[in-house]
């Protein structure tokens, strides 16, 4: 059936907006097509503006953990709305949710923002306000949001020094930056016994899931926490995708806890939310306590905390217990075994990598530790194996760089929709590795 009404939309869309979207990815610029317009989402999937439904394995980019319009959360917002929007006054549920998120992580104080790019962007301002120092280190293919000096990408060579990783970041906005490839505990030292005393913070996704799914070798992230100790530096732990996600208490959860090691500053987004805009950042009691008013480093916002967004993420993190933990490892092992078995019946080189629960499958042959590994992938036989998973009826993130998220609602029958498409998809990808003469 062909997507008429969104390409219709889309059209419409084009004209008034840069690339029909508000946000790159949606545009299904990396795989061709015309994007898929919503105008429904219920448990485990989406319906879109010409009827067709599609199994979901986006979840808004990884919000929606417990599944789309969850009856609970639906009707805590709904309850929620009839006291108003924004008040641009301190709730009670704001501090419900700091305490919910202060008692699942290690953070000791939050502060709430409305999304994950104000997130990171003042978890490093926080960090340099503290620490009186200025560059920041973060890794190649680790995303933190639209930042400009996170906007950096590694220069040539060896060279740990960033270049503007977009039109509109000027140099000076990334001079400050050091991009390090992931995984490379020589490279962090390298770089620390060069302008370890000029580091206010390094910044890193908790496990990445912005290059695909690569999660910190084992040790990697205590060793990054024991760097920054030494040298007097922050040590930021970006969980924006995995908090929540990776496990219960996210990737630190699977690491942090059981190495003993805690950040000094984390962030969070995504899940914490609900399907609205809210992200946090939080940590160390003697960092937070910088922050405006108690401190000098000023930071605000109109939205921030807002009732709607905190109600909803706070029933959704009360909603998320051990049992949706256990159904989301359960639901996505099935997925990937079934991609798994499907590309190696086609000899579609694959490998399946994940961080808890979240997961994701390249077209290379693997492991894939780094950015440079990740860019080895197949993205003409991802394109393929993505359209033919979309016929089918499943919605795959529409780039082969992302996690694959699935939700409590993705029960037997989900599951077995997308374990059932994926030979199919896996045969497209092959024939496309064919035309390609690969
Ligand atoms: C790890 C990480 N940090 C930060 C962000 C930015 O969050 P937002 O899109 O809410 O600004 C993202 C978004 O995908 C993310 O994955």
């Amino acid at each position: 059936m062909s997507p008429d009404r969104s390409e219709a939309l889309f059209a419409r869309a084009c004209a008034v907006t840069p690339g029909g979207v508000n946000s790159p990815v949606r545009a299904f610029r990396a795989v061709g097509g015309t994007p898929r317009f919503i105008r429904s989402a219920a448990g485990a999937r989406l319906t879109d503006v010409d009827g067709r439904e599609y199994v979901d394995l986006v979840g808004s980019w990884g919000p929606m953990l417990l599944g789309h319009a969850h009856p609970e959360v639906m009707a805590a917002v709904a309850d929620a709305l009839t006291r108003g929007t924004s008040y641009g006054a301190p709730t009670e549920a704001e501090v419900d949710l700091a305490e919910e998120i202060v008692d699942r992580t290690p953070v000791e104080r939050v502060r709430f923002v409305s999304s994950g790019t104000e997130a990171t962007m003042s978890a490093i301002r926080l960090a340099r306000g503290f620490t009186e120092r200025d560059l920041v280190v973060k890794f190649a293919g680790c995303y933190h949001g639209h930042v400009d000096a996170l906007l950096a990408s590694a220069g040539s060579g060896l060279t740990t020094l960033a270049v503007p990783g977009t039109p509109g970041v000027p140099e000076t906005a990334t001079a400050l930056t050091r991009v390090l490839p992931y995984n490379d505990r020589d490279a962090v030292a390298d770089l620390f016994a060069a302008e370890g005393d000029r580091i206010a913070c390094l910044i890193t996704e908790a496990a990445p899931g912005n290059m695909g799914v690569v999660p910190p070798e084992p040790g990697f992230n205590q060793f990054l926490a024991e760097t920054c100790a030494a040298h007097g530096a922050l040590f930021v732990s970006d969980e924006v995708m995995t908090g929540f996600r990776a496990s219960r208490q996210g990737q630190w959860g699977l690491d942090g806890a059981h190495e003993g090691w805690t950040p000094d500053l984390m962030t969070f987004g995504k899940v914490m939310g609900g399907g609205f805009p809210a992200a946090a950042f939080g940590g160390r009691a003697d960092v937070m306590g910088m922050l405006s008013p108690e401190g000098p480093v000023y930071q605000a916002g109109t939205l921030s905390g807002n009732p709607i967004a905190t109600t909803a993420g706070l029933a959704t993190l009360r909603l998320a217990t051990d049992d949706v933990y256990a159904h989301l490892t359960r639901a996505g092992d099935a997925i990937k075994e079934a991609a798994a078995k499907a590309l190696s019946e086609n000899a579609v080189p694959h490998v399946v990598q994940s961080a808890g629960t979240m997961f994701s499958v390249f077209l290379t042959d693997g492991p894939v530790r780094d950015f440079e590994a990740a860019q080895t992938q197949d993205t003409a036989a991802f394109s393929a194996f993505f359209h033919s998973m979309l016929d089918q009826g499943v919605y795959l993130p529409p780039s082969a760089y992302e996690a694959w998220f699935v939700s409590a609602a993705h029960d037997d029958d989900a599951v077995q929709t997308v374990v059932d498409a994926l030979p199919t998809a896996a045969a497209a990808a092959r024939t496309a590795r064919e035309a390609t003469g690969a």
